[in-house]
């Protein structure tokens, strides 16, 4: 039998293994659960994510059936349960690059944000940052969230706020000063009223978008055009590839700067 690739979220105390769709899962799971002692549970994905949420269905194989778990990644704990909610361990790496780019004082609006990872973990990185507004429509993950900052201690940063970005962004118009966007799939549509949430003197968006490999420059390029003939601002941006998606398609961030100057 052979074992292609599978997720693991969790901590050395309990974790999940999270499979491909497979024939013998069973067989599978109870060899990943034989080399991993720390593995209690094992899933199978039954779907791609979809829907609003972005959720994903499993299946469960075997061991306990709660499939809660804390997850660690870079000094934070995140406790959360895949089955009901979006959750990556997969991102870390990008997550920390965010929070190692954030200086103090500012206001740092996250959509999206599910368990809150992003969140928290600038809160941790950049202890004088002022506030961190945390938007997620999915009420489960809202209450993970609120569970999270306390488990990391960052009650004072984090501010979880149930409801949908296109709503609930508005009390934050004119005052962030960076914009975390982490819904590649649809963010793009969201752009214009993040750029609302900056301060007058501008600020930085972080755009997750879903490209091909050869078509995401000039996708880019087009929509930073289209992006700029609305605001009648200033940009600049820089693209980066983040992870594989699919098969020469892959997600990227693009960290967008919005200076003061207006354009002629
Ligand atoms: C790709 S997940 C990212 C979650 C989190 N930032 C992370 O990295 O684990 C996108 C999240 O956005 C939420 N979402 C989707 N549309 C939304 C909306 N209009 N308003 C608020 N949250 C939304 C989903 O429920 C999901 O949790």
């Amino acid at each position: 039998m052979k074992l292609s690739s599978y997720d693991i979220l969790g901590s050395k105390e309990k974790s999940i293994a999270i499979i491909e769709e497979t024939e013998n899962p069973k067989e599978i799971g109870e060899k990943i659960m034989k080399e991993h002692k720390n593995i209690k549970s094992v899933l199978m994905k039954l779907s791609e994510r979809k829907g609003v949420e972005r959720k994903r269905e499993y299946k469960f194989i075997l061991g306990d059936p709660d499939t809660e778990v804390i997850h660690k990644e870079s000094y934070c704990r995140f406790r959360l349960d895949p089955q009901k909610l979006y959750f990556s361990g997969r991102e870390g790496t990008e997550r920390l690059r965010i929070a190692e780019m954030v200086h103090p004082k500012e206001t740092v609006l996250v959509m999206f944000s599910g368990v809150g990872p992003f969140s928290i973990l600038i809160a941790k990185k950049q202890r004088e940052v002022d506030k961190i507004p945390s938007i997620e429509i999915n009420p489960e993950a809202v209450e993970y969230m609120k569970d999270n900052k306390k488990i990391n201690k960052v009650q004072d940063k984090v501010i979880p706020i149930l409801g949908d970005v296109k709503e609930k962004c508005q009390e934050w118009f004119g005052k962030c000063d960076r914009i975390v966007m982490p819904l590649p799939h649809d963010a793009t549509s969201y752009l214009e009223l993040a750029y609302k949430c900056l301060k007058p003197r501008g600020g930085i968006i972080h755009l997750y978008i879903i490209e091909k490999e050869n078509e995401a420059e000039k996708a880019v390029e087009e929509l930073m055009e289209d992006f700029q003939e609305k605001i009648k601002r200033k940009l600049t941006y820089k693209t980066r590839k983040v992870l594989p998606y699919s098969p020469r398609t892959y997600k990227y961030c693009v960290d967008i700067h919005i200076s003061e100057g207006k354009l002629n």
